[in-house]
């Protein structure tokens, strides 16, 4: 079957095919959950932060694969982030480091930036910094 046919970039289909930064951070300073209630898919992110910086971030997801690509992509793009720049990310620039979502997979990079930044209030609170 052909990415064209189901509509996914090749990106979309390498970082479902083989994800970057599966499972669990066992010393996340803090951990975020997301959750689409249109298909009840589930996304947990997990970042390590040192001097107000993402140095690790994993993810855990149970969902579609644009769900798993979004989150995978997502890990990559907020290492060497700071915090505030980390807050800052959408999911636009989810599909635009995808090279694209079909439209109706649009909800799936949304999970991503809901993650990362559930996360980042996480770390915010455990570190008494909100
Ligand atoms: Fe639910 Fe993709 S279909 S996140």
């Amino acid at each position: 079957m052909s990415s064209e046919y189901l509509g996914y970039t090749e990106k979309v289909l390498e970082h479902f095919r083989n994800p970057h930064n599966m499972g669990k951070l066992d010393d996340a300073d803090g951990i975020g959950k997301a959750g689409s209630s249109m298909c009840g898919d589930i996304m947990w992110i997990y970042i390590r932060v040192e001097n107000n910086t993402i140095v690790d971030c994993k993810f855990e997801t149970v969902g579609c694969a644009a769900a798993i690509a979004s989150s995978s992509v997502l890990t990559d793009f907020v290492k060497g982030k700071t915090i505030e720049e980390a807050q800052k990310i959408s999911n636009k620039d989810v599909i635009a480091q995808l090279g694209g979502l079909p439209p109706i997979k649009v909800h799936c990079s949304v999970l991503a930036e809901d993650g990362i930044k559930a996360a980042i209030e996480d770390y915010l609170k455990k570190s008494h910094k909100l």
